[in-house]
């Protein structure tokens, strides 16, 4: 047996930043989504955040209506995203922690210290048909955290490890280390485990290479490549990269990379 199948979920916020940048209607969005499933991608992920500043309402509307595939809606755990989630149903909604001020998701959900109103909108959530996820710390903490709230699903936050990869720095092999150790925590305690945040082809190829995380979410190199290259390009240099860096062998012999 081979390590499963490990999926790719094409985030497409900033198609929507450079939209909104101008104003008006495009690029869209949707169309994005929809360029990235023929191509290969498995779902798409649109984060819409409390300030609008990339997806808006109207975008997670047209989505839900225009695509093929599983739709993983970001969102923080606050009341106005857990009522428009439970309106929606989307396939799935990955709980992230978020700051007005910061220019991304900075770092995982504080699981450890944050707990109730996490469980609270897990809860509700699942309640709903949604399948939840919770994007945290590759931390044994956070896992144990995650696994106690009920949370079906955890994504492990990889953008130390790849902003560390790409400063050159020598902590990157400990981030990754932290990286694999959580997703051998994560199928320890029964929790489907997926990763993203910073990925390129290189660390994408990396990260395949542990067979228990199952999804990547990947959106800004993407955006950024698909300049250069087009978007359907980019989508399929990176299915390659995962499918290389994937364990063909069964993946208990397969030495340590
Ligand atoms: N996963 C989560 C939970 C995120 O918040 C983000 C960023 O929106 C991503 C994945 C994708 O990160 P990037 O755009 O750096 O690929």
């Amino acid at each position: 047996m081979s390590a499963p199948r490990l999926r790719l979920g094409v985030n497409v916020d900033h198609i929507a930043t450079v939209r909104n940048a101008r104003g008006g209607a495009l690029p869209d969005p949707v169309r994005g989504a929809l360029l990235a499933i023929e191509a290969g991608a498995d779902g798409i992920t649109a984060h819409l955040r409390e300030d609008r500043r990339h997806i808006r309402d109207e975008d997670i509307a047209r989505l839900m209506a225009s695509i093929s595939k599983p739709l993983n809606f970001e969102m923080a755990a606050t009341e106005e995203m857990i009522g428009l989630a439970i309106k929606t149903k989307p396939h799935a909604a990955c709980l992230v922690p978020e700051k007005r001020s910061e220019r991304t998701t900075e770092g995982g959900l504080d699981v450890i210290g944050g707990h109730d109103h996490v469980r609270d909108a897990t809860a509700r959530l699942k309640a709903a048909g949604i399948r939840v996820s919770l994007f945290i710390e590759p931390s044994v903490d956070a896992l144990e955290a995650a696994a106690s709230i009920g949370a079906p699903v955890v994504e492990l936050h990889t953008g130390s490890w790849c902003e560390a990869v790409s400063e050159g720095s020598a902590h990157a092999e400990h981030e990754f280390e932290r990286i694999r150790v959580a997703a051998a925590k994560a199928s320890e305690l029964g929790l489907e485990c997926h990763a993203g945040h910073g990925l390129d082809y290189a660390t994408a190829k990396r990260i395949a290479g542990l067979p228990q995380i199952v999804e990547l979410n990947i959106g800004h190199f993407l955006m950024g490549e698909a300049l250069f290259v087009g978007l359907p390009q980019a989508i399929r240099t990176m299915r390659k990269a995962m499918d290389a860096g994937r364990p063909k062998a069964p993946w208990w012999t397969t030495p340590e990379r």
